[in-house]
Formats: C-alpha cells, structure tokens, sequence
C-alpha cells in the first residue's frame, strides 16, 4: 500500500525561521476518538516562532501551526462528528473546564503536527462547527487568540457590561479579538499603539479611546480603568499598573518585550490591585467564544493572507510586529 503525502510547513534542522520549509510528509490518519481534518486556512502564532526557536538539529521534523479550519474528511473509531461537518479546531489539547488548569497546557503544533498543513488529526472533542458568517481565512484566525482574549478578559479578568478596559499593543492577535469582545459586551475600551495606523484602525473598529504606547497613560486616559488585559510585558508593566483605579486588575498574557519587571508590593496591597496570570482556555471557554462570535457576528482582524508555498516567509513576517491582527495562510 502506498502512503498518501500531503504538503506542509515543517520545522528541520537550524533552529529558526531559517529552518522551515514547505515538504511533502506523510497524510495522518484518525485513531479512536480522532478526526482527520482538511485544512482551508490556517492561522499563524507568536507561538511558531518561539517554537521554532527553540528547536535544535537533532530534533525530527514537525509540521507548525494551532489554529486552522477545515472540513472533516475522516474518523476514526468511537467519534460522533459527521464527514462533511465544516470546522474551527481548538488548539487547546486535554484541558476541558475553566479552572481545572492542567500543570502544562499542550497545544497543537509541535509536539504533536499542527495545521500548516493540508491534513491534521485532532481529538473529535477539538473540533466545533465553524461560524457560518466567517469566511475559511477568518476561521482560521479565530482560535488560539480569540480563546486567549475570552479567558483573559472574562474568566480571569472578569469584565462586565459598563467597565472600562485598556489594551496595551493593539496590534496584537489577541489584543484586536479582546476589543472586539470587549465592545460586544457593552465595556468601554481603550488601546495603546506605537503606530498612528494601528490607533486609527482601532478607532474604525470601535475603540473609544487610543493613545500613543511612548505618553503619560494615566494623563491621556483621563480616568482610571478598571481592567488591563496585557502582552507586551517589561516595556510597558509600569504604565500598565498606573492606569489602574484602586481595586482593579490586571491580566498578563504574553511578555513581547521581555518578561522580567520590578514591582512594588506596595502599590499592589495599598491600592488592593489584583494581578493575574492567563494563557490559553479550556474547550469549554473555546465554545462560549465560538458562541460569543456567532451571537455579534465578530470578524477577526486579518492582516494579510498568504499561500501555503509562501508559509515559510509568512512566518518571517510575523516577526516584524508591523501587522494588525491575524497572519493567515490559505491552503484549499
Ligand atoms: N499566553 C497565551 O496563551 C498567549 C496566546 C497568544 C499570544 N500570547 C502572547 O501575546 C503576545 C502577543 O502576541 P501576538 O502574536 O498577538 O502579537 P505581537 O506581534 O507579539 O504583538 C504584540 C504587540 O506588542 C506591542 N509592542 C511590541 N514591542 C513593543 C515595545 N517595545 N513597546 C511597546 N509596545 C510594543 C506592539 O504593539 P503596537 O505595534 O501596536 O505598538 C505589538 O502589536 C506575545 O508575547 C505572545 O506570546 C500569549
């Protein structure tokens, strides 16, 4: 029997972009409890590039990606999902419930193969129908940093309707789902950007209120908010906590610039700041967001779409931070 070979984004060799390529590897196939997805699109992540990062020559080669949609075009034993069904894939592997947080989160793409690919298998439990109102490039911008901004802003953040929430690095994946989230909860939202472009397209989507990321914050803000929901990291952690009326909270999620910061324990317990960790969410949280999108019809923010052929110089892209949102690579 001859194997069936599909194209894909691998990691081989040198660590970095330096060593992805687009090569023909193996199609996978569904085991019990898992469904062979065809992939339309695919999204890319920070993540990838940390991976790839940190991968040595003797590492086997792995197909990159988390995020993707598709339609389901196998399955394996004991599986309820129908062939047919169009998808957006969780890429958050065995954590089920909001706060039974595993000690280290897997995510698809590196251990496992990931969806820069034209198949990829997941758990069946992964996969939920894909918002009809979504085009196969926003689909598959959707998951990791929508999931990121729902449980960041909601389940750790807990922001409710009326409450004013900053976002620090607007540009960001998960920074432009939190507005639209945000917004569609009935929160006031602030942004920060180093880039006039990047204020004024927050502002199109809704932001009530964008300010340069080099000011004073607190000055230009003209009232403390209750909520930052925050990646940069070191650059920008004082600014962050500045902004913060007493008895508000922050949320971090990612360190872009670096993650080591000094911090006043005094300004923490005298103002009663709650300071937070989040990364991922469950598959519960991932489809209360699939809902969420559906319920106000939420678009992502794609910046640009690429081929797959092109997914290795889309990688390198990412790495210039100049997009606004989501990376996506087409590959039905
Ligand atoms: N924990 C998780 O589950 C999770 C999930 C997804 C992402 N993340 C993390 O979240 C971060 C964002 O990821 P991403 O891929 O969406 O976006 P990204 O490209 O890392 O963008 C981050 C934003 O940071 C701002 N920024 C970068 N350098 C800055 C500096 N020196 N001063 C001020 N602002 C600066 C930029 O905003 P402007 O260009 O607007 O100024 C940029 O848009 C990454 O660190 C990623 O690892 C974590």
């Amino acid at each position: 029997m001859t194997t069936k070979v599909m194209r894909a984004v691998v990691h081989e060799g040198a660590a970095g972009v330096g060593g992805v390529r687009v090569a023909e590897v193996p199609v996978p196939q569904p085991g019990p409890g898992e469904v062979l997805v065809r992939l339309e699109a695919a999204g890319l992540n920070h993540r990838d590039l940390f991976i790839v990062d940190s991968r040595t020559p003797a590492d086997p080669w792995a197909v990159l990606g988390s995020d993707g949609a598709g339609v389901i075009v196998a399955t394996g034993a004991d599986t309820s999902v129908e062939i047919g069904t169009e998808v957006v894939i969780n890429p958050s592997l065995g954590w089920a419930e909001p706060d039974v947080v595993p000690e280290i989160p897997a995510i698809l793409g590196v251990p496992t193969n990931g969806t820069l690919a034209e198949y990829v298998v997941v758990p069946a439990g992964n996969v939920l129908p894909k918002p009809a109102h979504l085009s196969w490039t926003e689909a598959a911008a959707l998951p990791l940093a929508a999931l990121t901004a729902y449980r960041a802003l909601f389940t750790r953040g807990g922001l409710t309707a009326g409450e004013h929430v900053l976002l620090p690095g607007i540009g960001s994946g998960v920074a432009t789902f939190a507005l639209a989230m945000a917004k569609a909860v009935g929160a006031t939202v602030s942004v920060t950007s180093r880039s006039p472009e990047k204020l004024a397209r927050a502002t199109e989507l809704g932001a009530d209120r964008a300010i340069g990321s080099g000011g004073d914050w607190a000055a230009e803000l003209g009232e403390p908010v209750d909520l930052v929901v925050d990646s940069i990291g070191s650059a920008t952690f004082d600014s962050c906590l500045s902004v913060l009326r007493s008895g508000g909270r922050m949320v971090t999620l990612g360190a872009t610039t670096g993650p080591d910061v000094e911090l006043s324990l005094r300004n923490l317990f005298f103002r009663q700041i709650s300071l937070l960790g989040t990364s991922m969410g469950s598959a519960r949280e991932f489809s209360q967001v699939v809902a969420l999108v559906t319920e106000h019809r939420l678009r992502p923010a794609v910046h640009r779409v690429h081929e797959l052929a092109d997914g290795p110089r889309a990688l390198g892209g990412l790495a210039s931070g100049e997009q606004f949102g989501k990376l996506v690579v087409t590959i039905g």
